[in-house]
């Protein structure tokens, strides 16, 4: 072999082992039609914003035509900064930026937060991103003390973040708290004290151990006894019934294990991860556009609603979960992803502008035993679809 020949192959070489397989390349239409969904979100937000109340986040649009809203200290309240910093970011938008960085204001007392564990999604989201982008002092202060508030949650006899202060229950932890956790390996990167990532481990090791099932589905509730750290109960609170696979808690594990393996590059959390997917998209339950239903086994099924804020989560998680794994499974998940986003963009979805309340999505499920939100517009659907179209174009690089 010629060193013309063998220079490149060394190289290529070089790169698959230090950076993995190589990475699936975007469609060139695919893009496109992201491209025009991203300006169609800015244009829809840049509507939204004329409706919200001062003071207040967008949470959803009823069937009663009416925008619903709630205070900062609702789990959902970083979503809506979130997303507008996502379009500033895609599209440079003065009069998005401030209306962004004005709501995210609101929010800057739940860094002293300490009655909620929902404080990865509703500060890092926000706050988050605005760090991300542009990095601050005062930023930095309130996500540290918003890592301290959840870690305070942290016991170490349950080895879990307690979820909720509401209820019967004595200790419960939900599948959703993994989510959280970005925000506590975000800290002790940020300031060397180890002992964020130490409650993220510990926390993500006993949910795998106590929420998930032999076929890698996962219960919604873990209530634990918190003076000996026994399981006391399974449930599954927001699903069709107890043994069942409410879709968005899938996807929150899905998301919430791929994490896990970026930032400790556990080989156990990739598996846990795969598992999920598997699970997920194998599902005999899924739809042929990929938006699943909003439990994997309520009977009604296909006569039920579906839930775009599960399939939007699933392929922003899976658009990262396709980087770590060999070429034939991430081109699974890569072309999985890309029906989601199709989909999502779809008419079926995808709302014309100035309809919705001002929301991108319609057909999301927040909590249908409750009877609330059922078929709904929701702002952390529209969150994680723009996160995962931005993921999307970022591929194409
Ligand atoms: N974290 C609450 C939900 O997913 O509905």
């Amino acid at each position: 072999m010629n060193n013309r020949i063998k220079l490149p192959l060394f190289f290529t070489v070089l790169m698959f082992s230090l950076f993995g397989i190589a990475q699936p390349k975007p469609k060139a239409d695919l893009l496109k039609i992201v491209d025009n969904a991203l300006i169609g979100a800015s244009n829809q937000y840049k509507f939204l914003m004329t409706q919200v109340p001062a003071g207040v986040l967008p949470k959803t649009y009823l069937a009663t035509k009416k925008l619903e809203t709630s205070s900062s200290t609702w789990w959902t309240s970083g979503f809506y900064p979130g997303s507008l910093l996502y379009l500033n970011e895609n599209a440079n938008d003065a009069a998005i930026l401030k209306e962004a960085l004005s709501r995210q204001s609101l929010l800057t007392k739940e860094q002293f937060n300490k009655g909620t564990h929902d404080l990865g999604f509703m500060m890092f989201c926000s706050f988050g991103n605005s760090n991300r982008l542009a990095p601050s002092k005062e930023y930095n202060e309130i996500l540290m003390n918003s890592a301290k508030s959840l870690a305070s949650r942290f016991n170490p006899i349950t080895g879990c973040i307690k979820s909720w202060d509401h209820g019967s229950w004595k200790f419960p932890v939900i599948i959703d708290n993994m989510m959280n956790l970005e925000l506590l390996f975000w800290a002790t990167k940020n300031s060397g004290d180890s002992s964020y990532y130490k409650i993220a481990v510990t926390h993500a090791n006993t949910t795998l151990k106590n929420h998930y099932r032999e076929d890698h589905s996962s219960f919604h509730v873990v209530d634990y006894d918190p003076t000996n750290g026994n399981v006391l109960i399974r449930q599954t609170h927001q699903g069709y019934s107890d043994p069942s696979a409410w879709a968005r808690g899938q996807a929150w594990g899905l998301y919430g294990y791929t994490v896990m393996y970026r930032a400790t590059k556990d080989k156990k959390y990739l598996k846990q991860a795969n598992d999920i997917a598997q699970f997920m998209i194998n599902h005999p339950s899924v739809p042929a556009d990929k938006i699943f239903y909003w439990d994997f086994n309520t009977p009604d099924i296909p006569a039920t609603y579906r839930d775009a804020s599960a399939a939007a989560i699933t392929a922003s998680a899976l658009l990262e979960l396709c980087k770590y794994t060999d070429a034939k499974t991430s081109a699974v998940y890569f072309a999985f992803s890309e029906q989601v986003i199709r989909a999502l963009a779809s008419k079926t979805y995808t709302a014309p502008i100035g309809t919705n309340g001002g929301f991108i999505l319609k057909h999301s499920v927040g909590n249908l035993p409750s009877n609330s939100e059922v078929d709904t517009p929701l702002t952390y659907a529209d969150y994680y679809y723009i996160e995962a179209m931005m993921r999307y174009k970022a591929m194409a690089k």
